[in-house]
């Protein structure tokens, strides 16, 4: 069975084909990061056309990488939320006529729990149960993970996402977006004992984040610390964003802890953008390790937006849901993912 998927929730516009018995056999990927570059920012109108122009070309490029034609495809999967209306309609509108002129199965595929069964396409895939930690640029969540479509949301983020957070306080200090990889490699230049920011809604119990307090105590500090040329000398900007990650991914991790805790589970699975941090990635690994526990992350191009986790979600889905041949073209820009429904 070979899957084509196709990924366009936000600005990145992925497509890849997976097979059941060969694994991922094309994989195509085109950042807009440039084109958004200088609004500092996605601009959705932007985002779409600009899906419109490439999803197709890619499809093309991906049939070529796997040496198939459109006959040798099985089904088309998308994804179809949460993420910009318009962008997401891109995806929705080619998937879906694709698959009604191939005379194929389509199903709409959401696309946080394409990032959740990310690490499933890596040698040693995660087993269940496990807890999910999913951070991304628009979520950060903690969630129960009993089997495949078995998604109990434990805890979340109430006001920034991490990667949101990481992308505004990059900004602060100057960085281009998205910030949050650059703060982060800003961050190994800095010194971890000159600043210290709280680690937010740690002092009492659950399992919700809030980082919108430790942005605002980044900010406060950076203009603190303002010299008399309105400059930041490039160290104090260093050891800034040292503490900003510090303290942000000691929340994640602490959080995490406290998950595994009350499930009881060994495994985790930590996937979405910020997965690819490497400061998350090490004190995540440590805590494992002392737990006697795994860790499971995505492949570094898997953590952020890719086509392929959307393909292996879809080839999982069709095999067992009994998805419906509707033309109707469907989006959900908000999409829970314990609401799931396969259409
Ligand atoms: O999953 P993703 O590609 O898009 C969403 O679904 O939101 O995540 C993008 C987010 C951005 O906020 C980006 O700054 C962040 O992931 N990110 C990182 C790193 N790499 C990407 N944040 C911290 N450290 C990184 N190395
Ligand atoms: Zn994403």
């Amino acid at each position: 069975m070979k899957i084509l998927g196709i990924e366009t929730s936000c600005d990145e516009t992925g497509v890849a084909i997976y097979d059941d018995n060969k694994g991922l056999i094309a994989n195509q990927l085109y950042s807009q990061i440039k084109l958004h570059a200088d609004y500092g920012g996605v601009v959705p109108e932007l985002a779409s056309r600009d899906h419109i122009r490439k999803t197709i070309p890619l499809i093309q490029s991906a049939l070529i990488e796997a040496n198939l034609t459109s006959a040798d495809i099985d089904g088309v999967a998308y994804t179809a939320g949460p993420g910009l209306i318009g962008a997401l309609m891109v995806g929705a509108s080619i998937g879906r006529s694709l698959a009604y002129a191939w005379n194929v199965p389509a199903i709409a595929v959401n696309h946080m729990e394409g990032h959740l069964l990310a690490p499933m396409l890596e040698e040693n895939p995660p087993e269940f149960p496990f807890i999910a930690l999913l951070v991304s640029g628009g979520h950060t969540q903690l969630i129960r993970v009993t089997n495949i479509g078995q998604y109990q949301l434990i805890g979340e983020s109430i006001d920034d996402a991490a990667g949101e957070a990481f992308d505004k306080t990059a900004k602060l200090l100057g960085l281009d977006y998205p910030g949050g990889a650059k703060l982060s490699k800003l961050a190994e230049q800095g010194d971890t004992s000159r600043f210290h920011f709280p680690r937010p809604m740690t002092d009492r119990p659950g399992l919700d984040f809030s980082f919108s307090g430790l942005k605002t105590a980044t900010a406060n500090t950076i203009y603190q610390n303002i010299n008399a040329n309105n400059t930041i000398d490039t160290q104090t900007k260093a050891d800034i964003a040292r503490a900003f990650e510090d303290a942000l991914v000691d929340t994640l991790v602490i959080k995490s802890r406290r998950a595994l805790d009350q499930s009881g589970f060994k495994h985790l699975v930590v996937a979405g953008g910020v997965s690819a941090n490497k400061t998350l990635r090490q004190k995540l690994t440590a805590l494992m390790q002392q737990r006697k526990g795994q860790v499971y992350y995505p492949r570094l191009d898997f953590c952020t937006d890719n086509g392929a986790m959307i393909a292996y979600a879809g080839m999982i889905h069709l095999k067992k849901a009994n998805v419906s041949t509707d033309l109707t073209i469907n989006v959900k820009p908000r999409w829970p993912l314990n609401e799931l429904v396969y259409f």
